[in-house]
């Protein structure tokens, strides 16, 4: 709920500036007060008038404005909420504020607040995958600022993709999550995610069919419940997760030494598909194919990452979560791998090609603990994530 908190708006000037309108009759609806600011370009989206109306308060769109310095500062302005949520986030306001430009009402509100930020970026797709918008969002984020979407789908210009802005009710519900805290405030957690690539030479690799995206669902949910994320990714496909410390690698020993480098933390997600073995002689120069006898590849056992993790002296997590992709016989599987490795927890699953649960949107899973195994119904695996992370918070307290 959100009865009592003061949010003041930002509207930059994009097509999803008419989605403000409702947002501010949620916001409205859940006891906020709306504090409208609007910038030049987004009163050629939607009027002053429609925002005060619904907003029920004055809009504020001038930076120079005397008798509004008089009454209140933009300084003040800046200070009076308990969030400054900039929806829509255009490429221009999202570059401005990572450039710290500080030449309107808006940028000059945002230079000036100690309140936390939140930024719904809405453009078009070419425009978000820009290396230059990538590279704003990557410095927003280091700044602290929170990101809610953008989504994926069709866009006002006709394109589809990434860009469109957050529906009003999600932002709602990542402004209540924001302003509640979270059960895992102040908690620090690791999660691995992804394949690992295992090089045979300068242009070869082996990999797996792991594409991140259960490990990258859960960091997301972990975070949503107030954690501070160190996501440690081998080679993904997904996009990486906003809001979060990403730590990349490629190999199973950079993987080890990342996360042994980011303990101690209260708990340890283990969700990549670590791979088993390296070569054991990596090539330092291309394998040329005229060399007569075909090559052969010597393999060595890579570190057991979560094994270690688990079996530490000093410094082992309060939770550590292992996972177990099986094809066969998952739950005797994963319950010897549980006890062989040490871990408290295991999120088994049935990789088998049918299953089509690898690389795939949906996962079903048992949650093997020392109390026994639980069959979790087939879901999304952002609703895997969510209910897991829901219950680490609940086991760490
Ligand atoms: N894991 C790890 N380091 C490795 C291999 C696996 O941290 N070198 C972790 C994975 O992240 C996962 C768990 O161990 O949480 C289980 O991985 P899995 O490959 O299923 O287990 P293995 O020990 O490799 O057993 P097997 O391949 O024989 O089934």
């Amino acid at each position: 709920m959100l009865t009592g908190k003061r949010i003041l708006l930002i509207v930059g000037g994009g097509i999803a500036a008419y989605k403000c309108l409702d947002l501010i009759r949620r916001l409205r609806e859940r006891g906020a007060m709306v504090t409208p600011v609007m910038t030049r370009a987004a009163t050629q989206f939607v009027t002053p008038l429609s925002l005060s109306a619904l907003a029920g308060e004055e809009v504020h769109q001038d930076l120079f404005d005397l008798t509004k310095e008089a009454e209140m500062g933009h300084i003040q302005l800046s200070r009076v909420a308990d969030m400054v949520l900039v929806a829509p986030a255009t490429a221009d306001l999202m570059a401005k504020m990572a450039g710290g430009h500080a030449n309107d009402l808006a940028t000059t509100l945002l230079m000036a607040t100690d309140t936390p930020v939140m930024i719904a970026p809405a453009m078009n797709v070419r425009m978000w995958d820009h290396p230059a918008t990538q590279r704003n969002l990557a410095v927003l984020q280091g700044d602290g600022v929170r990101v809610i979407g953008p989504n994926s789908g069709d866009m006002a210009c006709g394109e589809y993709g990434p860009g469109r802005m957050s529906e009003p009710l999600e932002i709602v519900a990542a402004l209540e999550t924001a302003l509640a805290g979270g059960p895992l405030q102040g908690k620090r957690v690791l999660v691995t995610s992804g394949p690992t690539h295992e090089p045979i030479d300068p242009v070869r690799y082996i990999a797996n069919r792991s594409s991140g995206a259960q490990g990258t669902a859960i960091a997301e949910a972990l975070r949503d419940l107030g954690a501070h994320v160190v996501f440690v990714t081998g080679p993904a496909e997904v996009a990486r997760p906003a809001g979060v410390e990403v730590v990349e690698v490629e190999t199973a020993r950079e993987m080890r030494a990342a996360v042994l480098g980011a303990l101690p933390v209260d708990a340890g997600v283990f969700a990549a598909a670590v791979a088993d073995w390296r070569v054991a002689r990596e090539s330092g120069s291309k394998i040329k194919k005229d060399k007569g006898a075909l090559p052969v590849l010597e393999f060595a056992e890579n570190p057991d990452i979560l094994a270690e993790v688990s079996q530490l002296k000093d410094n082992r997590p309060a939770l550590v979560v292992g996972f177990a992709a099986e094809t066969d016989d998952v739950l005797a599987n994963a319950t010897a791998k549980r006890k062989r490795k040490g871990c408290d927890w295991i999120v088994a699953n049935d990789v088998s090609p049918a299953t089509g649960i690898m690389g795939g949107s949906e996962n079903a899973i048992v949650l093997i603990s020392q109390d026994g195994a639980e069959d979790w119904p087939r879901m999304a695996k952002p609703e895997v994530a969510r209910r897991l992370a829901q219950r680490i918070a609940e086991t760490l307290g």
